[in-house]
C-alpha cells in the first residue's frame, strides 16, 4: 500500500476508465492510457488532465494491436494492467457476437501475450455481475454458480476462465477479477462521465436525455416481477466508488498472489420505480414515463453481496443513491451533448 505504481489502464477514455484514472492519479499513481476510441472520446483524456492537473501519456490502439502495444510496454516499465477495454451492449453482442468474441477475447488475449513477453503479470479484470446468470436468491456472493445468457456475459465469464488458466501455469501471475454491479453517476466536477452513443440502453443514461428533453419518454420495462413494486431490483453503485475499488486492488495486488474474485456494489438494490423517484427529488424535474413490455434476459432481482471486497481490500461503497442521481444530473446538464461529438 502507498507505493506509486505504474499502470496500463487499457480502455481509459471509457466511462468507468477515465475515473478510475483520475483516482489512481489522486493516489500518487502514473497511469498510461491506450484507448481505439470506439466508444469513447478523446475529450475525456483532456478532461483527467483538467480534474487531475496531470499530463497522462495517451495512446490511441487497439489492444489487438501487436505493433503499437508492443511499443508501449517496450516505452514503460508498467507494474500492472487495468483492463477495461471491450465491447459492453448485451443487446449489439447478440446480433454481432463474431465482432465482441473478436474484439473482446482475442484483443485480450494478444494483451495477455505481450504482458508476458514483458514480464507485466498484475492484471485487474473488469468483470460484471452478468456471469451470475439469473441468480437463485440475494445477496450474490462470489462463489455463487456462473452461466451466462449472452455472447457479452460470455465474453466476461471466458475471460475470468482464461485468466485463471494462465495463474495455474504460471504462479507468477496476479490476477484480480472485479466484478461490477451498475454503475452509475458521474465525477463530481461534473468534467467525466459517461457518454453513450446514440439512444442509451441503460437506465441512468436515459433518465437523463429524458429529464434535459432529449427523448420524450421513459419505457419502464414492465412492471409484473415478483418484486414490491413489480419493477427490477438492482445495486446501483456510483462509478468514483467503482474506481475507487480498482484503486484499493491494483493497491493490493503485489501483496496476495494469485486469483482474487471480487464483487464491488452497494449491497443496496433500488427498483426502477425508486430510481425515478430519486433522480427526480435530486434534478427537481419530473420524468414522464410509461409500463412496457418486459426486456428480454432481464433478471428481476440482483444486488451484491460485497463483504469480501471490505474484508480483503478495505474497501465499500460510500455513495448513495441520491449522491449517484445528482451526479448523473449534474454530468448531464453540465454537458448536454456529453465530450460534443
Ligand atoms: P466504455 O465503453 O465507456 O469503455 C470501454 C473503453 O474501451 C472505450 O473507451 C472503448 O473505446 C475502449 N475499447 C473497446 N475495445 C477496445 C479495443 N479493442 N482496443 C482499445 N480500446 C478499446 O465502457 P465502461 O462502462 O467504461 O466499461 C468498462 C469495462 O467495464 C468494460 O469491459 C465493460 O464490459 C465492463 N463493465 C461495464 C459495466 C457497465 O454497466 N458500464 C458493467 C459491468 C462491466
Ligand atoms: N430499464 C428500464 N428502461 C430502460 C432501461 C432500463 O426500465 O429504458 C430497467 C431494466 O429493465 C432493468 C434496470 O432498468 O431492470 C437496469 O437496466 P440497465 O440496462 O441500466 O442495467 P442492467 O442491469 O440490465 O445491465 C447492466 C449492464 C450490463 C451488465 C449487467 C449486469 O448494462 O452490461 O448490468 O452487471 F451485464
Amino acid at each position: 500500500m502507498g507505493i506509486e505504481m505504474k499502470i496500463l489502464v487499457t480502455g481509459g477514455a471509457g466511462y468507468i476508465g477515465s475515473h478510475t484514472c483520475v483516482e489512481l492519479i489522486n493516489a500518487g499513481h502514473e497511469v498510461v492510457i491506450v484507448d481505439n476510441l470506439c466508444n469513447s472520446n478523446i475529450e475525456s483524456v483532456k478532461r483527467i488532465r483538467e480534474i487531475t492537473g496531470k499530463d497522462i501519456e495517451f495512446n490511441e490502439a487497439d489492444i489487438s494491436d501487436r505493433e503499437k502495444m508492443e511499443k508501449i510496454f517496450c516505452n514503460n516499465n508498467f507494474d500492472a494492467v487495468i483492463h477495461f477495454a471491450g465491447l459492453k451492449a448485451v443487446g449489439e453482442s447478440c446480433e454481432k457476437p463474431l465482432e465482441y468474441f473478436i474484439n473482446n477475447i482475442s484483443g485480450t488475449l494478444v494483451m495477455l501475450d505481450i504482458m508476458k513477453k514483458y514480464n507485466v503479470k498484475n492484471i485487474v479484470f473488469s468483470s460484471s455481475a452478468t456471469v451470475y446468470g439469473t441468480p437463485k436468491t440475494v445477496p450474490i456472493k462470489e462463489d455463487f454458480p456462473l452461466s451466462v445468457t449472452n455472447p457479452y456475459g460470455r465474453t466476461k465469464l471466458m475471460l475470468e476462465e482464461i485468466l485463471q488458466d494462465i495463474y495455474k501455469a504460471d504462479n507468477q501471475w496476479n490476477v484480480t477479477l472485479l466484478r461490477y454491479f451498475n454503475p452509475i453517476g458521474a465525477h463530481k466536477s461534473g468534467k467525466i462521465g459517461e457518454d453513450p452513443n446514440g439512444i442509451p440502453n441503460n437506465l441512468l443514461p436515459y433518465i437523463t436525455k429524458v429529464a434535459i428533453g432529449e427523448l420524450p419518454i421513459l419505457n419502464v420495462f414492465a412492471n409484473d416481477y415478483p418484486t414490491e413494486d413489480g419493477t427490477c431490483i438492482r445495486d446501483y453503485i456510483h462509478v468514483v466508488d467503482l474506481a475507487d475499488g480498482h484503486v484499493k486492488a491494483i493497491e493490493s495486488i503485489k501483496d496476495n498472489s494469485g486469483v482474487r474474485i471480487y464483487n464491488l456494489g452497494t449491497g443496496n438494490g433500488y427498483s426502477v420505480l425508486e430510481v425515478i423517484k430519486n433522480f427526480e427529488k435530486a434534478s427537481g424535474k419530473q420524468i414522464p414515463f410509461q409500463i412496457a413490455d418486459r426486456r428480454a434476459g432481464d433478471v428481476a432481482v440482483c444486488y451484491a453481496d460485497s463483504s469480501l471486497a471490505k474484508k480483503e481490500l478495505g474497501w465499500e461503497a460510500k455513495y448513495g443513491i441520491e449522491e449517484m442521481c445528482r451526479d448523473s444530473w449534474n454530468w448531464q446538464v453540465n454537458n448536454p451533448k456529453g465530450y460534443g461529438v
